[in-house]
């Protein structure tokens, strides 16, 4: 269990918080499995009726940890044998049950966005800014979100999104269907909780029913899994290796000398 994910349990509300705001909340293996493990036994908790994601610092999450990306790219035993069997965080919002509200604090940057797709409220701070910088990374979308990005906001917008890093603020979030609302920042967690304590006082059973029938969960594994072997890929790939040493240097990338 990793300590950058608080968890905390009360009316109904199962509250996940992501809890490293000295790296921009960036991911680590650890937090994915963290939250991973939370999502899947939420399922089978009869006092829970609701999972609200927050959390704390300035930012949503600045997406994956990139040292953790750098260090599969460099075939670093430990990092490799870390991601095998897939993203823990990913195949749980596959297979949720439970209702999921995310609260944005400010900027979210890849799976800190295809997150959201997966979430069934999703609040957001004016002024948040969501980028899926998949492409400028050499990596490819990820969290079945070549087909959840697309069919939610349109083929044209999520190219954008995907290959120019093109970045959506909270207005078109909510224009665009990603967000239900955008609210001044402090009373985003409010506004999150009182909707999860709405949602966790509906009759269960209806409301997991509903869910499911709302999502497609067999093709959103697959596509999962059909992604992953292409983002596997490419996280080893010359061009992720200049991605990931430009982010490090912090400089921009030169992929014109990419074999
Ligand atoms: N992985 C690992 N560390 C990260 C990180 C990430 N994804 N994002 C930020 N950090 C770290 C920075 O390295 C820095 O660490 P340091 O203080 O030890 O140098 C710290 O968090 C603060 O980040 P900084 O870049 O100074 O903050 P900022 O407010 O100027 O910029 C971002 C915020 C999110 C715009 C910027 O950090 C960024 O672009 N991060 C990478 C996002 C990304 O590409 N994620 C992967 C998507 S697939």
């Amino acid at each position: 269990m990793s300590d950058h994910i608080l968890i905390e349990k009360s009316g109904g509300v199962l509250t996940l918080t992501m809890n490293r705001p000295d790296k921009k909340n960036a991911l680590t293996r650890a937090m994915y499995q963290s939250l991973g493990d939370a999502i899947d036994q939420a399922a089978f908790d009869k006092d829970v009726r609701c999972i609200l994601i927050q959390a704390n610092g300035d930012m949503f999450t600045a997406g994956n940890d990139l040292a953790d990306f750098a260090a599969v790219n460099a075939g670093e035993a430990n990092a490799s044998e870390a991601r095998r069997g897939g993203n823990p965080l990913l195949a749980a919002l596959a297979r949720a049950k439970t209702p999921l509200i995310a609260a944005v604090n400010g900027r979210a940057v890849g799976v800190g966005v295809t997150m959201l797709l997966h979430c069934d409220l999703v609040y957001v701070s004016e002024e948040t800014l969501l980028t899926t910088p998949f492409v400028n990374l050499a990596l490819v979308p990820e969290a079945a979100s070549s087909i959840t990005l697309p069919s939610r906001i349109g083929h044209t917008r999520a190219f954008a999104m995907f290959v120019l890093g093109e970045a959506v603020d909270a207005k078109k979030a909510v224009d665009w269907g990603i967000a239900n609302e955008a609210v001044p920042l402090d009373q985003l967690r409010a506004k999150a909780r009182a909707a999860a304590e709405a949602v966790a006082a509906r009759p269960p059973a209806a409301v997991t029913i509903t869910k499911a029938l709302m999502r497609d969960e067999a093709a959103i594994a697959a596509r999962m899994d059909e992604e992953g072997v292409h983002f596997a890929a490419q996280l080893k790939s010359p061009e992720a290796k200049e991605a990931f040493a430009a982010f490090a240097e912090k400089r921009a990338p030169d992929f014109g000398k990419v074999a």
